[in-house]
């Protein structure tokens, strides 16, 4: 294993014109996003990310041609709405009073009798808005998380337009992460930020639908060496794991020192061991 602090410069790959995330998300990479596409491959042709969340890699790097996905259709259904309407979002995050009655009445309504724009713009309010930027919902898919301290500041119609332009040629799928990776091979570039493994339901980070145990680590390290044998640059973020640094032996692996955004109950706000895996 290999403990590296000094980033590389990635002159071929420059980071110049990233968009801001919009979604203020638990476990977002945010703050680690220098490192992050310090070490991405200097080229590639086409960028996947199927546990997109907020995307902090994703508008960093502004990938031209990119597949994007989460189980979780807010978050997709928000890009997909970013996508094709921005200045709709923005009209609607507008009218959204700045207010705990106008969070707690947003909670209560179901995502299904809203539009695409109404939706998402609901999502970005709701995050900005939540207890810690925890997305979690009960056995009926309810989001449930209380009213945080602060309402966070919304992205302006200029920075969602930055967003819909960074997600032109990006593809949105709704799904499990398997579901993007069967057409990823030779030439491309997969970045893979899966939920901590946890083995009680009632504990997963994002939602009743995107528990990640044992079952699913194994199932995901499994497809990172299919993904290697197609020929694709695989890059990892996990928490350090025996298992996974077992598994990838051959991969050069960094340990990171990652700032919480999160006080995971009685583990503060100290950093979190995460480890950086790459194929390449
Ligand atoms: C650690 S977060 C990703 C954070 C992201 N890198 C960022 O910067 O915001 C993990 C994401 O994976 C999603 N997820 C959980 N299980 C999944 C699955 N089986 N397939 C696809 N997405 C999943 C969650 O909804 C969550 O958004």
């Amino acid at each position: 294993m290999i403990v590296d602090t000094q980033l590389p410069t990635n002159e071929l790959f420059p980071v110049t014109n990233h968009a801001q995330p919009v979604l203020r998300w638990a476990g977002s990479k945010r703050r680690i996003t220098p490192i992050l596409s310090a070490y991405a491959p200097p080229k590639y042709e086409r960028y996947f990310e199927p546990f997109v969340g907020s995307g902090a890699l994703f508008f960093c790097l502004r990938p031209p041609l990119a597949f994007i996905g989460d189980v979780n259709p807010e978050v997709t259904s928000t890009y997909q709405a970013l996508k094709d309407a921005p200045s709709q979002v923005a009209q609607h995050l507008t009218e959204i009073p700045k207010t705990k009655d106008a969070y707690l009445l947003l909670r209560q309504l179901r995502p299904a009798d809203l539009t695409t724009a109404q939706r998402a713009a609901r999502l970005i309010f709701l995050m900005k808005s939540c207890f810690n930027g925890v997305y979690r919902t009960n056995a009926s898919g309810q989001f449930n998380v209380p009213f945080g301290s602060t309402i966070y500041k919304l992205p302006t119609s200029e920075e969602l337009q930055s967003v819909s332009d960074a997600l032109k040629l990006t593809q949105v799928r709704t799904g499990d992460y398997k579901s993007w990776l069967d057409i990823a091979g030779v030439g491309d570039f997969i970045y893979l930020d899966p939920p901590y493994s946890c083995s009680s339901r009632y504990r997963g980070e994002y939602g009743y639908d995107a528990i990640f145990g044992d079952v699913q680590l194994e199932e995901l390290l499994t497809c990172c060496k299919a993904l290697q044998n197609r020929g694709a640059k695989v890059m990892l973020s996990y928490k350090n794991n025996k298992q996974v640094v077992n598994a990838l032996k051959d991969w050069r692996i960094l340990n990171l020192a990652v700032p919480r955004s999160v006080n995971a109950n009685s583990m503060g706000r100290t950093p979190a061991a995460e480890i950086l895996a790459m194929n390449y």
